[in-house]
């Protein structure tokens, strides 16, 4: 529930792609001792869940019945469908292709909230990163956080991902890409990407991920403090 003691006990990391959620998220995560929930991999796993299945995409009821059945786990960087490690498939093109389109349907965005509520609870809180989530799923979240970068930086850093995972692709291609798809998640009607209210907005341009996440913990401690 976002409205229970260990909704409280969330860091709430939300921003476009390439901002730099995954790697803030995890290094806080660490410093709190706290267990860190990568929202997108869940998305990325019902977009999956449907190409596998051969599920229209168009067909919003079944796309939904996917993302309330499928067995989707999300744990220590392992994302798995049905006890089958499907890591690096949901960062493939044909996944992130298909992965807005999927993120914008109520329904399935309800059945993942939900579980990531439950997730919360089963963790006594954690580290949460997406794009909602101080604003919808854990408005209560202790401390909110919205990463910025520019969009150079963040083509620049995804185009690094792409090429540790061997698929070669020009920045300005990863740029067009990610400029697309953030203008879809932002647009969307439910749930758009934006910055909650009481967030903090940090930009990581040029700034060492280790002050970003030294700052966030300090944050979380004085808001623990004074709670
Ligand atoms: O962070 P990412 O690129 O792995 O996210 C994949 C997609 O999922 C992206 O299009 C935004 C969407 N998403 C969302 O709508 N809500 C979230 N809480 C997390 C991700």
């Amino acid at each position: 529930m976002s409205g229970s003691p260990e909704a409280e006990k969330v860091v709430a990391i939300d921003g476009p792609s390439g901002s730099g959620k995954s790697t803030i998220a995890r290094g806080v995560a660490e410093a709190l001792g706290f267990e860190m929930l990568d929202t997108g991999a869940m998305y990325r796993a019902v977009a999956y869940g449907v190409l596998l299945s051969g599920v229209d995409p168009e067909d919003a009821a079944a796309v939904t019945t996917v993302a309330e059945n499928a067995a989707i786990a999300v744990q220590h960087g392992v994302t798995t469908l049905a006890g089958a490690d499907i890591s690096v498939e949901i960062r493939g093109p044909a996944v992130t292709q298909l992965v807005s389109q999927i993120a914008a349907i109520p329904e399935v965005r309800q059945a993942l909230v939900a579980r990531q509520r439950a997730w919360v609870d089963q963790h006594g809180g954690g580290v949460v990163e997406g794009r909602d989530i101080g604003s919808v799923v854990f408005p209560d979240a202790r401390v909110k956080v919205y990463l910025t970068a520019s969009e150079e930086e963040r083509a620049r850093r995804r185009q690094q991902d792409e090429a540790a995972a061997s698929r070669a692709i020009s920045v300005e291609d990863v740029q067009s890409a990610m400029a697309q798809r953030d203008a879809a998640d932002s647009s969307r009607a439910v749930s758009p990407l934006q910055t909650a209210d009481g967030a903090t907005i940090v930009d990581t341009t040029g700034r060492t991920p280790q002050s970003i996440v030294t700052e966030i913990v300090d944050r979380y401690r004085a808001a623990e403090g004074a709670s």
